[in-house]
């Protein structure tokens, strides 16, 4: 029997390259979901563009304090009762109520290697530390910031000479690999949060899914 689509919410605050890829994704089928709504706290989130031309509706939500945010975005969510919630570069905290209303429905993207980076900076943090890998993680979303179980990551290694800049191009169409794949696991309903921990096929899974661009590369 055919699975049928996943309804899907995306949260942007940018470009919505992750929103895109998903738009792009299911018109070639191959993500059976359905973008069901995008919020935005930016009005002139670009990502805003490939909702309009995709026909997918959309809000700008962008009140002044945390908790009226996080209200309004709940009666949204609530109203379009999407099954996954995906923060694709949602540049506002969740509280802690939000997050136990859609507890095991919400996913974030992430651009560094969980649990290493919570936060903002990663690529400036990555190469100030030395590290000679960076990624980006995609995990529950739980109270703590950046903080829940992580389902699936993406490798690449730092070059020599990299800026912020060439790290962040080579990372991003990775994320999107990462964001694909992960997805696939939503749509046939094989990954959920229990007790706090990502399981796949009724399995904990005690590190995340790893993809990496090189097979030769640890
Ligand atoms: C991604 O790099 C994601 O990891 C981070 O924000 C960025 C969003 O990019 N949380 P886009 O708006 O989807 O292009």
């Amino acid at each position: 029997m055919k699975a049928s689509p996943l309804s899907v919410a995306v949260l942007i605050s940018g470009t919505g390259s992750n929103l895109k890829t998903l738009i792009d994704a299911k018109a070639e089928g191959r993500l059976v979901l359905d973008v069901c709504h995008v919020i935005s706290n930016r009005e002139q989130a670009g990502g805003l563009e490939h909702a309009r031309r995709a026909g997918i509706s959309f809000s700008v939500i962008n009140a002044q304090d945390r908790k009226s945010q996080d209200g309004a975005v709940a009666e949204c969510l609530r109203q379009f009762n999407p099954e996954l919630i995906i923060l694709a570069g949602y540049m506002r905290i969740l509280g802690a109520d939000l997050v136990a209303e859609f507890n095991g429905r919400m996913i974030n993207l992430h651009p560094s290697l969980l649990p290493k980076y919570r936060g903002l900076n990663t690529y400036r943090r990555v190469l100030e530390a030395g590290d000679v890998r960076h990624g980006a993680s995609i995990h529950f979303v739980t109270a703590a910031l950046d903080d829940g179980p992580v389902i699936g990551q993406v490798r690449i290694p730092v070059l020599p000479g990299d800026t912020q800049t060439s790290l962040a191009a080579r990372l991003g169409p990775m994320e999107h690999r990462l964001l694909i794949a992960v997805l696939e696991l939503f749509t046939a309903r094989r990954v959920q949060m229990r007790h706090g921990k990502a399981v796949l096929d009724g399995n904990v899974l005690f590190q995340p899914l790893v993809l990496g661009e090189d097979p030769g590369f640890d």
